[in-house]
């Protein structure tokens, strides 16, 4: 899978004899599995490869609060809400886990903040989708953590020591997050009314092909996974993690009694995976462009709370500067 990548005109690697002696050294820590920390040298190209995937990580994170914050005051239940809340809770420090990895690079936290609200950083396509009923919450849980776990598993052996480590703990609430969404929807499948049935197999309808776009474009489409995939930054392609996500989740649909919105998807034997229909690439793409059913209002959110907290970051600023005086004087 890794030599198509390259053969397809996808960024071309630099051969061995093109590097140099740093460069070869730092290819053979990788290439022994020795983890590269903030310490070591590194090529400015693996820093900023590592900036960027990892600040955009982090702004999904804080931006996928938003479509679970919007049912919060709305959760049929206490039990419910507290579920929904100890999950945003846990994105929130997801995110400043990851902005924290992202700084051992030299990244400064507020430029990088500052591109994700003018545009220029992205975050996880899927989040620029409405949450329109209480099963999409759960849909969210199941659908779209789940495939942030298939894609956070593997990254928890990511080259950078300080990503693999964080990937370690998020993965684990990232578990819980999954498991609370699919027993929602289970809970509605098993002892609801039929419009409540009929509203989990509405919001799968919406999620399921905006949680396969998640993995990226498809490999011979996806301008940075060779060099991702050589530095082991990216250990599996788009295209496998995507495939590993539908092959575990049609059995706990079927146990849903739930469909998908993909006429093709069916088993092959001889593949061993399930086959499904073509992705949407046309609508990702114009996610990605901003042209999304939420990307506005998702932005314009994370900007005006940004400016509502600055009275909060000041204060803790001079409330630090006033201690550490203190302290010295
Ligand atoms: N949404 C937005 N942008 C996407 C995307 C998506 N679903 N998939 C790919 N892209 C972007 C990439 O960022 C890249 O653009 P850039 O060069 O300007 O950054 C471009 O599309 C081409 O994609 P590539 O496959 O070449 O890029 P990568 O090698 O970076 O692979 C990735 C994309 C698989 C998303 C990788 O960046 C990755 O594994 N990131 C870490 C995991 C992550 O960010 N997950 C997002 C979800 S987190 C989440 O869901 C929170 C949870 O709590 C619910």
């Amino acid at each position: 899978m890794y030599a198509q990548l390259v053969e397809t005109g996808v960024k071309r690697l630099k051969t061995e004899d093109e590097m140099s002696a740093q460069e070869r050294d730092f290819q053979q820590r990788i290439d022994a599995e020795i983890k590269i920390e903030a310490k070591n040298w590194m090529p400015d190209a693996y820093r900023q490869t590592l900036i960027r995937q990892i600040s955009q990580h982090a702004h999904s994170e804080i931006v996928g609060m938003l479509p679970e914050g919007n049912w919060v005051t709305r959760a049929p239940t206490l039990k419910r809400k507290l579920q929904l809340m100890a999950k945003i809770q846990d994105e929130a420090g997801h995110g400043l886990y990851l902005y924290s990895a992202m700084e051992t690079l030299g990244a400064d936290r507020d430029s990088e903040i500052a591109k994700l609200h003018s545009g220029k950083a992205k975050y996880s396509s899927i989040f620029n989708y409405p949450t329109l009923t209480w099963a999409d919450v759960g849909a969210v849980g199941w659908l779209v953590d789940g495939a942030a776990i298939v894609n956070q598993v593997v990254l928890q052996r990511t080259s950078y020591g300080p990503y693999s480590r964080a990937m370690i703990r998020i993965c684990k609430e990232e578990s819980f997050h999954q498991r609370q969404g699919y027993e929602m929807l289970l809970t509605m499948m098993r002892h609801g009314t039929q419009v409540q049935k009929d509203m989990v197999q509405d919001a799968i309808n919406r999620l399921w092909w905006p949680s396969l776009m998640m993995f990226g474009p498809s490999d011979e489409h996806s301008p940075n996974s060779a060099q991702s995939m050589a530095w082991k930054i990216k250990r599996q392609s788009n295209d496998e993690l995507r495939q590993r996500f539908i092959d575990q989740t049609i059995p706990q649909l079927q146990v849903l009694g739930c469909s998908v919105p993909d006429p093709a998807l069916q088993w092959n034997a001889e593949r061993g995976h399930y086959d499904f229909g073509e992705i949407q690439w046309e609508e990702f793409y114009q996610v990605l462009k901003g042209n999304g059913p939420c990307n506005q209002e998702r932005v314009a959110t994370r900007r005006q709370a940004i400016e509502d907290g600055a009275w909060v970051r000041a204060a803790a600023v001079a409330h630090a500067r006033k201690k550490h005086l203190k302290n010295v004087a």
